[in-house]
């Protein structure tokens, strides 16, 4: 079957307030230095009362699609591990504000990984031929599940939303979105997550214990197995494209941290000036990460059309997943 995606479009956005490292440090017992020596973290961006998940996916979308130069789209689907409300799914609000009228719009939840599931989904559906046509978005407003005195997860995270118009295509075509892996684990889910605020807990008919409605993350072993499991997926979504790893061109990897994108390319065997990255710059911005970074590396010219692109993500669940394709020639805007 040679009916695949086929990129037309992306898009990035980032809420304006920037956060240095140093304006952390005058709040929390932490330093520049062991931000960006520990992390590559230099700054993040972060929302104001006001702006959500919503506005910065509706953007990052909107942006997409004018680069596509399409007006409408079969399909809308935004990964987030922060949607605006608990229900209903950030989506159909999205796709209303992007001028999309009376169009399939849901969210997908796979934290870190959700913009690779949210692809995978799209994909598989133009492929089949039930869409012509999607928007895939990731976006976050993670900073606002922080409980603004952790300094591991304040010091990691921060805001944005990325975003690909997707067109059916061939998959000989520059741009055509290849293969996938994808997995979980379901035993890890402690890891990374924020226990209160669910089913699980309001069926206990208790108000949720002071913090637990914040997000959680054991750092170290979420480091080990970040970069095992991207590592992993990512031989097995080469070995399902045929391509050997110096066949790739790009790797965009989860900006969780700059020391797992280079344990990862170094497990891997990808030459680490392969690795395109924004983190220095957003920080981890999650189901955003992927997406945003491509926006930046197109932009700044690191993307280059008929590049052999290999994306790979780990997240809360625990999930991962890879995804190969080719980069497009897109018009400037
Ligand atoms: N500033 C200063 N010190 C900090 C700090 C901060 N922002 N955050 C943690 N520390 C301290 C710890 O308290 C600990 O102190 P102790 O030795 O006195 O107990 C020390 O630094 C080392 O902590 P550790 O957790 O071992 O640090 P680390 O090198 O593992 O880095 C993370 C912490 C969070 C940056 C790292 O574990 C990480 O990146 N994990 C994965 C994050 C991720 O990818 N999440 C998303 C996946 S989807």
């Amino acid at each position: 079957m040679n009916r695949t995606a086929v990129i037309c479009g992306v898009g990035g956005a980032v809420p304006p307030r920037i956060v240095t490292n140093h304006e952390l440090s005058t709040r929390l017992d932490t330093s520049d230095e062991w931000i960006r020596t520990r992390t590559g973290i230099r700054q993040r961006r972060v929302v104001e009362p006001g702006t959500s998940t919503g506005d910065l996916a509706a953007e990052a979308g909107s942006r997409a699609m004018k680069q596509a130069g399409m007006a409408s789209a079969d399909m809308v689907v935004v990964a987030t591990t922060t949607p605006d409300r608990p229900c209903p799914a950030t989506a159909p609000t999205v796709a209303t504000r992007m001028g999309l009228v009376d169009t399939p719009a849901f969210d997908v939840a796979a934290v870190c990984s959700g913009f690779i599931y949210a692809l995978q989904v799209a994909t598989g559906t133009i492929a089949a031929g039930m869409a012509e046509s999607a928007v895939v978005i990731g976006a976050e407003s993670f900073t606002t599940i922080l409980d603004p005195e952790d300094r591991t997860t304040v010091a990691v995270f921060g805001d944005g939303a990325g975003a690909l118009a997707l067109r059916a295509g061939d998959r000989s075509e520059d741009g055509a979105v290849l293969a996938f892996d994808t997995g979980s684990d379901g035993s890890l889910r402690d890891l990374i997550t924020v226990p209160a605020g669910g089913a699980e807990q309001r069926a206990t008919g208790k108000a949720p214990a002071p913090g637990d409605s914040f997000f959680r993350m054991q750092g170290q072993p979420v480091f080990g197995q970040a970069v095992r499991r991207m590592a992993d997926t990512s031989r097995k979504v080469l070995a399902a494209t045929g391509w050997e790893v110096d066949d790739v061109d790009r790797f965009v990897g989860h900006q969780a941290n700059r020391r797992i994108i280079e344990a990862v390319a170094e497990r891997l065997g990808v030459r680490p000036d392969r690795a395109v990255s924004n983190i220095d710059q957003v920080g981890n911005t999650a189901a955003a990460s992927i997406p945003l970074a491509m926006a930046d590396g197109a932009a700044a010219g690191l993307l280059a059309p008929g590049d052999r692109v290999l994306l790979a993500a780990f997240g809360g669940g625990a999930t991962w997943g890879a995804t190969t394709l080719t980069w497009p020639r897109l018009p400037a805007l």
